[in-house]
Protein backbone atom coordinates (compact mmCIF):
# COMPACT_ATOMS: atom_id res chain seq x y z
CA UNK A 1 0.00 0.00 0.00
CA UNK A 2 1.68 2.98 -0.73
CA UNK A 3 1.93 6.05 1.59
CA UNK A 4 0.53 8.85 -0.88
CA UNK A 5 -2.75 10.25 0.06
CA UNK A 6 -2.49 8.79 3.68
CA UNK A 7 -1.28 10.87 6.80
CA UNK A 8 1.36 9.63 9.32
CA UNK A 9 1.05 9.53 12.94
CA UNK A 10 3.86 12.82 12.68
CA UNK A 11 1.76 14.52 10.09
CA UNK A 12 -1.57 14.28 12.25
CA UNK A 13 0.30 15.68 15.02
CA UNK A 14 1.63 18.50 13.06
CA UNK A 15 -1.75 19.20 11.65
CA UNK A 16 -3.24 19.22 15.00
CA UNK A 17 -0.48 21.37 15.94
CA UNK A 18 -1.83 24.09 13.72
CA UNK A 19 -5.00 24.57 15.48
CA UNK A 20 -3.01 26.25 18.08
CA UNK A 21 -0.57 29.02 16.06
CA UNK A 22 0.99 29.33 19.88
CA UNK A 23 1.53 25.80 20.56
CA UNK A 24 5.77 24.89 21.06
CA UNK A 25 5.44 21.41 19.08
CA UNK A 26 7.10 19.85 22.54
CA UNK A 27 3.50 17.86 22.99
CA UNK A 28 3.89 16.52 19.38
CA UNK A 29 7.46 15.67 20.26
CA UNK A 30 6.92 14.02 23.53
CA UNK A 31 4.16 11.65 21.96
CA UNK A 32 6.53 11.04 18.90
CA UNK A 33 9.20 9.45 21.56
CA UNK A 34 6.50 7.80 23.20
CA UNK A 35 5.15 6.50 20.10
CA UNK A 36 8.83 4.86 19.43
CA UNK A 37 8.75 3.11 22.60
CA UNK A 38 5.36 1.60 21.79
CA UNK A 39 7.21 0.59 18.22
CA UNK A 40 10.35 -0.83 20.46
CA UNK A 41 7.94 -2.82 22.30
CA UNK A 42 5.75 -4.34 19.40
CA UNK A 43 8.76 -5.58 17.82
CA UNK A 44 10.23 -7.31 21.31
CA UNK A 45 6.13 -8.52 21.89
CA UNK A 46 6.26 -9.83 18.10
CA UNK A 47 9.35 -12.02 18.51
CA UNK A 48 7.53 -14.02 22.09
CA UNK A 49 9.65 -16.53 23.53
CA UNK A 50 12.75 -15.58 21.67
CA UNK A 51 12.19 -12.29 23.32
CA UNK A 52 12.83 -12.84 26.50
CA UNK A 53 16.64 -14.06 27.16
CA UNK A 54 19.26 -13.45 29.80
CA UNK A 55 19.53 -9.43 28.51
CA UNK A 56 16.37 -8.80 30.19
CA UNK A 57 15.95 -7.34 33.66
CA UNK A 58 15.33 -10.15 36.17
CA UNK A 59 11.62 -10.93 36.68
CA UNK A 60 9.53 -12.53 39.67
CA UNK A 61 9.48 -9.68 41.80
CA UNK A 62 6.03 -8.17 43.24
CA UNK A 63 5.36 -4.73 41.85
CA UNK A 64 3.95 -1.91 44.16
CA UNK A 65 0.62 -3.70 43.48
CA UNK A 66 1.62 -7.32 45.11
CA UNK A 67 1.22 -8.21 41.03
CA UNK A 68 3.94 -10.54 39.75
CA UNK A 69 6.58 -8.92 37.45
CA UNK A 70 6.99 -10.11 34.13
CA UNK A 71 10.14 -10.13 31.97
CA UNK A 72 8.73 -7.93 29.65
CA UNK A 73 6.25 -5.80 32.26
CA UNK A 74 10.04 -4.71 33.16
CA UNK A 75 11.97 -4.40 29.66
CA UNK A 76 9.06 -2.49 28.61
CA UNK A 77 9.04 -0.06 31.67
CA UNK A 78 12.42 0.45 30.85
CA UNK A 79 11.73 0.96 27.07
CA UNK A 80 8.97 4.27 28.40
CA UNK A 81 11.86 5.35 30.91
CA UNK A 82 14.66 5.64 27.90
CA UNK A 83 12.90 6.81 25.13
CA UNK A 84 11.41 9.89 27.10
CA UNK A 85 13.66 10.98 30.17
CA UNK A 86 16.19 12.69 27.37
CA UNK A 87 13.95 15.25 25.73
CA UNK A 88 13.36 17.80 27.89
CA UNK A 89 9.19 17.52 27.41
CA UNK A 90 9.25 15.89 30.80
CA UNK A 91 9.12 16.95 34.32
CA UNK A 92 7.98 12.98 35.74
CA UNK A 93 7.23 10.02 34.90
CA UNK A 94 4.92 7.04 36.86
CA UNK A 95 4.16 3.65 35.95
CA UNK A 96 2.25 0.65 37.12
CA UNK A 97 5.58 -1.15 37.64
CA UNK A 98 7.39 1.77 39.93
CA UNK A 99 6.18 2.47 43.50
CA UNK A 100 8.06 6.07 43.66
CA UNK A 101 7.48 8.50 40.63
CA UNK A 102 10.81 8.66 38.70
CA UNK A 103 12.13 12.00 38.31
CA UNK A 104 14.17 13.47 35.31
CA UNK A 105 18.02 12.66 35.30
CA UNK A 106 19.91 15.49 36.54
CA UNK A 107 21.64 15.44 33.25
CA UNK A 108 18.56 15.82 31.07
CA UNK A 109 16.06 19.35 31.29
CA UNK A 110 12.74 19.25 32.44
CA UNK A 111 9.87 20.20 30.75
CA UNK A 112 6.17 21.47 31.05
CA UNK A 113 4.55 17.21 31.22
CA UNK A 114 4.23 14.34 33.07
CA UNK A 115 3.77 11.22 31.89
CA UNK A 116 2.11 7.79 33.56
CA UNK A 117 2.14 4.59 31.59
CA UNK A 118 0.99 0.98 32.41
CA UNK A 119 4.03 -0.09 29.76
CA UNK A 120 2.67 -3.47 29.46
CA UNK A 121 -1.29 -4.67 30.17
CA UNK A 122 -2.46 -7.79 30.20
CA UNK A 123 0.58 -9.14 30.56
CA UNK A 124 -0.39 -12.09 31.87
CA UNK A 125 -1.75 -12.55 28.07
CA UNK A 126 1.77 -12.70 26.80
CA UNK A 127 2.81 -16.51 27.66
CA UNK A 128 -0.43 -17.42 25.82
CA UNK A 129 0.07 -14.91 23.22
CA UNK A 130 -3.16 -12.86 23.20
CA UNK A 131 -2.98 -9.31 22.73
CA UNK A 132 -1.70 -7.08 25.07
CA UNK A 133 -0.89 -2.82 24.95
CA UNK A 134 0.48 -0.19 26.43
CA UNK A 135 -1.53 2.69 27.75
CA UNK A 136 -0.72 6.10 28.53
CA UNK A 137 -1.21 9.67 30.07
CA UNK A 138 -0.05 13.05 29.75
CA UNK A 139 -0.50 15.59 32.30
CA UNK A 140 0.45 19.43 32.91
CA UNK A 141 3.04 19.87 35.39
CA UNK A 142 3.39 22.06 37.59
CA UNK A 143 5.10 25.36 36.80
CA UNK A 144 7.67 25.12 39.96
CA UNK A 145 8.73 21.47 38.82
CA UNK A 146 9.12 22.36 35.60
CA UNK A 147 11.76 26.03 36.39
CA UNK A 148 13.13 23.43 38.91
CA UNK A 149 12.14 25.23 42.00
CA UNK A 150 11.46 22.07 43.48
CA UNK A 151 12.12 18.19 43.38
CA UNK A 152 9.30 15.65 41.98
CA UNK A 153 6.56 14.72 44.25
CA UNK A 154 3.87 12.06 44.10
CA UNK A 155 1.02 14.52 44.85
CA UNK A 156 2.00 16.13 40.97
CA UNK A 157 0.31 13.38 39.52
CA UNK A 158 -2.70 13.70 41.50
CA UNK A 159 -4.68 15.33 38.85
CA UNK A 160 -8.24 14.15 37.97
CA UNK A 161 -8.89 12.95 34.34
CA UNK A 162 -10.62 15.62 32.99
CA UNK A 163 -6.93 17.51 32.86
CA UNK A 164 -5.27 15.21 31.07
CA UNK A 165 -3.84 16.95 27.70
CA UNK A 166 -3.25 13.85 26.00
CA UNK A 167 -3.71 9.97 26.00
CA UNK A 168 -3.53 6.77 24.12
CA UNK A 169 -2.44 3.16 23.75
CA UNK A 170 -1.06 1.26 21.15
CA UNK A 171 -2.15 -2.10 21.00
CA UNK A 172 0.18 -5.18 20.08
CA UNK A 173 -2.71 -7.90 18.51
CA UNK A 174 -2.04 -9.13 14.97
CA UNK A 175 -1.29 -5.61 13.89
CA UNK A 176 0.25 -2.89 16.36
CA UNK A 177 -1.95 0.01 16.28
CA UNK A 178 -1.63 3.04 18.00
CA UNK A 179 -5.19 4.63 18.97
CA UNK A 180 -4.63 8.54 20.59
CA UNK A 181 -6.40 11.67 21.55
CA UNK A 182 -4.72 15.04 21.89
CA UNK A 183 -8.02 16.65 23.17
CA UNK A 184 -9.51 16.85 19.59
CA UNK A 185 -11.28 13.21 18.68
CA UNK A 186 -9.80 9.74 18.22
CA UNK A 187 -7.59 9.06 15.83
CA UNK A 188 -6.20 5.61 14.90
CA UNK A 189 -2.70 4.87 13.67
CA UNK A 190 -1.84 1.30 11.98
CA UNK A 191 2.19 0.24 12.54
CA UNK A 192 3.43 -0.32 8.89
CA UNK A 193 5.96 -2.84 9.90
CA UNK A 194 7.54 -2.08 6.57
CA UNK A 195 8.39 2.09 7.04
CA UNK A 196 8.50 1.65 11.06
CA UNK A 197 6.01 4.36 10.52
CA UNK A 198 2.19 4.60 12.09
CA UNK A 199 -0.42 5.14 9.30
CA UNK A 200 -3.88 7.17 10.10
CA UNK A 201 -6.23 4.28 8.97
CA UNK A 202 -9.08 4.88 11.64
CA UNK A 203 -10.07 9.18 11.89
CA UNK A 204 -12.20 10.10 14.23
CA UNK A 205 -13.28 7.16 15.96
CA UNK A 206 -17.00 7.25 17.44
CA UNK A 207 -18.26 4.53 19.88
CA UNK A 208 -21.31 3.08 18.44
CA UNK A 209 -24.09 4.53 20.48
CA UNK A 210 -26.03 1.16 20.89
CA UNK A 211 -24.72 -2.18 21.95
CA UNK A 212 -25.19 -6.04 22.32
CA UNK A 213 -22.05 -6.69 23.78
CA UNK A 214 -20.81 -6.56 27.11
CA UNK A 215 -16.98 -7.64 29.08
CA UNK A 216 -17.16 -8.49 32.33
CA UNK A 217 -15.10 -11.31 34.30
CA UNK A 218 -18.12 -13.10 35.63
CA UNK A 219 -15.69 -15.20 37.88
CA UNK A 220 -16.22 -12.30 40.45
CA UNK A 221 -20.36 -12.31 40.29
CA UNK A 222 -20.47 -13.44 43.94
CA UNK A 223 -18.45 -10.34 44.61
CA UNK A 224 -20.77 -7.87 42.45
CA UNK A 225 -22.18 -4.97 44.40
CA UNK A 226 -26.39 -5.29 42.84
CA UNK A 227 -26.41 -2.54 40.79
CA UNK A 228 -23.78 -4.95 38.54
CA UNK A 229 -25.56 -7.79 39.50
CA UNK A 230 -29.38 -6.37 37.73
CA UNK A 231 -26.93 -4.97 34.85
CA UNK A 232 -25.44 -8.12 34.40
CA UNK A 233 -28.83 -10.41 34.78
CA UNK A 234 -30.67 -8.20 32.46
CA UNK A 235 -28.19 -8.65 29.64
CA UNK A 236 -28.30 -12.59 30.21
CA UNK A 237 -31.59 -12.74 30.08
CA UNK A 238 -32.09 -11.80 26.42
CA UNK A 239 -34.74 -11.10 24.79
CA UNK A 240 -37.44 -12.52 26.64
CA UNK A 241 -36.00 -10.04 29.57
CA UNK A 242 -36.42 -6.52 30.04
CA UNK A 243 -33.73 -5.26 27.69
CA UNK A 244 -35.76 -7.16 24.78
CA UNK A 245 -32.83 -8.48 23.10
CA UNK A 246 -30.00 -11.03 23.27
CA UNK A 247 -26.13 -9.63 23.94
CA UNK A 248 -23.37 -11.25 23.33
CA UNK A 249 -19.95 -11.47 25.82
CA UNK A 250 -16.52 -10.83 25.85
CA UNK A 251 -13.80 -11.16 28.36
CA UNK A 252 -10.04 -10.82 27.23
CA UNK A 253 -8.27 -9.60 30.21
CA UNK A 254 -6.03 -7.12 28.59
CA UNK A 255 -8.10 -3.76 29.05
CA UNK A 256 -6.47 -1.96 26.37
CA UNK A 257 -7.85 -4.81 23.65
CA UNK A 258 -11.06 -4.96 25.32
CA UNK A 259 -10.71 -0.40 25.01
CA UNK A 260 -10.34 -1.38 21.51
CA UNK A 261 -12.98 -3.43 20.49
CA UNK A 262 -15.11 -0.56 21.87
CA UNK A 263 -13.86 1.89 20.10
CA UNK A 264 -14.24 0.10 16.79
CA UNK A 265 -17.37 -1.61 17.25
CA UNK A 266 -19.62 -0.41 20.27
CA UNK A 267 -19.86 -2.48 23.52
CA UNK A 268 -19.62 -2.53 27.15
CA UNK A 269 -16.83 -3.29 29.66
CA UNK A 270 -17.31 -3.01 33.29
CA UNK A 271 -14.15 -4.16 35.98
CA UNK A 272 -16.67 -2.64 39.02
CA UNK A 273 -15.84 -2.18 42.50
CA UNK A 274 -16.84 -5.35 44.45
CA UNK A 275 -16.68 -6.64 47.68
CA UNK A 276 -13.40 -9.44 47.03
CA UNK A 277 -10.78 -7.57 48.87
CA UNK A 278 -12.11 -4.98 50.87
CA UNK A 279 -8.27 -3.26 50.49
CA UNK A 280 -9.16 -3.09 46.94
CA UNK A 281 -12.04 -0.69 45.52
CA UNK A 282 -11.64 -2.16 42.26
CA UNK A 283 -9.05 -3.95 39.98
CA UNK A 284 -7.89 -1.25 37.72
CA UNK A 285 -5.73 1.64 38.71
CA UNK A 286 -7.25 5.19 37.93
CA UNK A 287 -4.23 7.25 37.16
CA UNK A 288 -2.67 4.86 34.56
CA UNK A 289 -5.69 2.46 33.21
CA UNK A 290 -9.04 4.28 33.75
CA UNK A 291 -8.11 8.22 33.12
CA UNK A 292 -6.76 7.42 29.65
CA UNK A 293 -9.21 4.98 28.46
CA UNK A 294 -11.69 7.45 29.70
CA UNK A 295 -10.34 10.25 28.06
CA UNK A 296 -10.08 8.22 25.12
CA UNK A 297 -14.14 7.10 25.16
CA UNK A 298 -15.87 10.21 26.20
CA UNK A 299 -13.39 12.27 23.25
CA UNK A 300 -15.04 9.25 20.76
CA UNK A 301 -18.48 9.85 22.09
CA UNK A 302 -18.86 7.21 24.85
CA UNK A 303 -18.76 7.10 28.29
CA UNK A 304 -16.84 6.22 30.93
CA UNK A 305 -17.72 5.99 34.90
CA UNK A 306 -16.83 4.46 38.12
CA UNK A 307 -20.11 3.24 38.50
CA UNK A 308 -21.43 6.29 39.96
CA UNK A 309 -19.87 9.25 38.76
CA UNK A 310 -17.90 10.26 35.68
CA UNK A 311 -14.24 8.46 36.22
CA UNK A 312 -12.54 11.46 34.67
CA UNK A 313 -14.32 13.64 37.47
CA UNK A 314 -12.44 12.08 39.95
CA UNK A 315 -9.98 13.64 42.44
CA UNK A 316 -7.27 10.94 42.87
CA UNK A 317 -5.56 10.40 46.22
CA UNK A 318 -2.90 8.20 45.81
CA UNK A 319 -0.48 7.37 42.75
CA UNK A 320 -1.49 3.47 42.19
CA UNK A 321 -5.30 3.89 43.31
CA UNK A 322 -7.48 1.50 42.08
CA UNK A 323 -11.06 2.23 40.96
CA UNK A 324 -14.63 0.72 39.82
CA UNK A 325 -14.58 1.28 36.08
CA UNK A 326 -17.11 1.02 33.80
CA UNK A 327 -16.80 2.31 29.94
CA UNK A 328 -18.44 1.97 26.27
CA UNK A 329 -21.31 3.24 24.66
CA UNK A 330 -22.76 5.93 25.97
CA UNK A 331 -26.42 4.92 26.83
CA UNK A 332 -25.27 1.37 28.54
CA UNK A 333 -22.83 3.15 30.85
CA UNK A 334 -25.52 5.67 31.77
CA UNK A 335 -27.75 2.72 32.67
CA UNK A 336 -25.31 1.04 34.92
CA UNK A 337 -24.85 4.39 36.79
CA UNK A 338 -28.30 4.84 36.72
CA UNK A 339 -28.98 1.22 38.44
CA UNK A 340 -25.91 2.22 41.01
CA UNK A 341 -28.36 5.71 42.23
CA UNK A 342 -31.68 4.49 42.01
CA UNK A 343 -33.20 1.59 44.59
CA UNK A 344 -32.89 -1.69 43.21
CA UNK A 345 -36.29 -3.44 41.85
CA UNK A 346 -38.58 -4.71 44.38
CA UNK A 347 -37.22 -2.76 47.02
CA UNK A 348 -40.34 -2.48 49.35
CA UNK A 349 -38.87 0.66 51.35
CA UNK A 350 -39.23 2.35 47.99
CA UNK A 351 -42.65 2.56 46.92
CA UNK A 352 -41.90 5.02 44.26
CA UNK A 353 -39.84 3.17 42.52
CA UNK A 354 -41.25 -0.62 42.84
CA UNK A 355 -41.52 -2.65 39.42
CA UNK A 356 -44.84 -1.62 38.79
CA UNK A 357 -44.70 2.02 39.65
CA UNK A 358 -45.64 4.75 37.82
CA UNK A 359 -42.01 6.34 38.18
CA UNK A 360 -40.14 3.46 36.51
CA UNK A 361 -39.45 3.23 33.40
P1 LIG B 1 -2.02 -5.73 34.10
O1 LIG B 1 -1.61 -6.85 33.22
O2 LIG B 1 -1.40 -4.44 33.69
O3 LIG B 1 -1.89 -6.01 35.55
O4 LIG B 1 -3.59 -5.46 33.86
C1 LIG B 1 -4.49 -6.47 33.60
C2 LIG B 1 -5.84 -5.92 33.87
C3 LIG B 1 -6.63 -5.53 32.65
O5 LIG B 1 -5.91 -5.39 31.49
C4 LIG B 1 -7.66 -6.61 32.50
O6 LIG B 1 -8.85 -6.04 32.08
C5 LIG B 1 -7.79 -7.17 33.88
O7 LIG B 1 -6.61 -6.88 34.54
C6 LIG B 1 -8.02 -8.65 33.84
O8 LIG B 1 -8.36 -9.05 35.10
P2 LIG B 1 -8.75 -10.57 35.46
O9 LIG B 1 -7.47 -11.28 35.59
O10 LIG B 1 -9.52 -10.44 36.73
O11 LIG B 1 -9.61 -11.09 34.34
MN1 LIG C 1 -2.76 -2.99 33.27
MN1 LIG D 1 0.76 -3.78 33.28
Amino acid sequence: MPLTGRWTLTRYLIEERRRYPQASGALNALLLDVSLACKAIARIVARGALATNAAAPQAGALNVQGEVQKPLDLLSNDIFLRMNEWNGHLAGMASEEMDEPRPIPEAYPRGRYLLLFDPLDGSSNIDVNVSVGSIFSVLRAPAELTDGSRELRGADFLQAGATQVAAGYALYGPSTMLVLSVGNGVAGFTLDPELGEFVLTHPAIQVPEETQEFAINTSNARFWEPPVKRYVDECLAGRTGPRGKDFNMRWIASMVAEAHRILMRGGVFLYPRDTKDPAKPGRLRLLYEANPVGFLMEQAGGRASTGRQPVLGVLPSALHQRIGLVFGSASEVARIERYHHEPPPGDSDAPLFAPRSLFRD
